[in-house]
């Protein structure tokens, strides 16, 4: 492993709640490979988070393996990022705990995620979804990070998250580095293919493209997806009154790295039948090696058993640093 004492500190999680999709990897995973070398890198599978809604145990344990190996197939490489399993380090639920006595009540009702998701499962709302953002933000600040890479609808967590940091500096002295969320210009905010007012997530499967679909499904639902209804028929970015297009230009834009100048002129005269192929032949071709990698990493479970073992020890290092200067900040007798 290199030298990564002078490196700034990135850190991002994803839930194994879902299987992967267009969203997780254009919002944030792709965002997390094209700074590797820069930073000193810490990617987790967080799936503490994912039980504040009922999940089954098997389903939790494959998903959360797979996510693993997507990572690596992605471009994670594990010998530049320390990827681990959120439950092997046992520091997040303790500093969790603390910073949960940092949070307001107030803050917290405030969330979306927690209001989308309390209305969603109206028989659990359980005290973990209320306080899961404390949660995400001692999984942010034990590793000190400079950046924390998402997607636009991580950012009122990210927010709080500097807020708590601030509020328990303020009290203790300097403890944690404050963090940026670190957030793409394209694919910021993947919108599902059925309709570009709701974001791309697992719960509208046919708008919701999968890293590990067959391309014939994904051409199926590019085909499909809803454009708008004006007479123009034309490719051209205008977010309010064009967004099923400028959803697909900014996908587009995502996995080809053309620019939305470019793409017009790509596509001036085609008209909507001629460009959403195009854009699931660009999604196809760029879900194509990481899928093929995926499945062949997957096979070999003894590789995988290794990766998340060494990122939860050198994780653990880290994350025990911060967790021992909090307890000694607070009063908590050393053992
Ligand atoms: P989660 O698991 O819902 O999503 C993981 C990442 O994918 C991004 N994302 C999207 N980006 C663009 N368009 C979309 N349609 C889309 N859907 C999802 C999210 O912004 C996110 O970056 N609370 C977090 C997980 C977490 C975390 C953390 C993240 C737990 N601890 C610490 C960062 C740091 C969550 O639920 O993301």
């Amino acid at each position: 492993m290199e030298n990564t004492a002078a490196k700034k500190v990135m850190l991002s999680g994803i839930q194994p709640s879902g299987d992967l999709h267009l969203g997780n990897y254009l919002g944030a995973i792709k965002n997390w490979v094209a700074r590797t070398d820069e930073f000193d890198n810490y990617y987790f599978m967080a799936d503490m988070h994912t039980i504040t809604v009922r999940q089954n145990p098997a389903d939790l344990r494959r998903r959360t393996l797979e996510q693993l190996a997507q990572y690596i197939a992605c471009g994670l490489d594990p010998e530049k990022n320390t990827l681990f399993i959120q439950s092997h380090v046992h520091q997040h639920a303790e500093l969790g705990w603390v910073l949960m006595c940092y949070t307001m009540f107030g803050e917290l009702s405030r969330m979306t995620q927690f209001k989308d998701k309390s209305s969603k499962h109206k028989e659990n709302v359980n005290g973990g979804l209320f306080t899961y953002p404390s949660l995400m933000a001692a999984d942010i600040l034990l590793y000190q990070p400079d950046f924390v890479p998402v997607g636009e609808d991580q950012k009122q967590h990210c927010e709080l998250t500097r807020d708590v940091a601030q509020r328990f500096n303020s009290i203790y002295g300097d403890v944690f580095k404050v963090p940026e969320p670190y957030i793409p210009k394209a694919g910021a905010r993947v919108m599902s293919l059925t309709g570009p007012d709701t974001k791309m997530s697992k719960s509208i499967p046919e708008g919701c493209v999968f890293l590990m679909e067959k391309p014939e499904d994904i051409m199926r639902k590019f085909k499909r997806a809803i454009t708008d209804c004006d007479t123009e028929n034309c490719v051209r970015f205008d977010l309010a009154n064009k967004p099923g297009v400028a959803n697909l230009m900014s996908i587009y834009a995502a996995v080809t790295g053309k620019s939305y100048e470019e793409i017009e002129r790509e596509f001036e005269g085609c008209g909507y039948g001629k460009f959403k192929p195009a854009v699931g032949e660009a999604v196809v071709e760029a879900l194509r090696p990481i899928r093929e990698e995926t499945e062949r990493l997957l096979k070999d479970k003894a590789y995988l058993e290794g990766v998340y073992r060494s990122g939860a020890e050198k994780a653990e290092y880290v994350a025990n640093k911060t967790l021992r200067k909090v307890y000694k900040k607070i009063g908590f007798v050393a053992r």
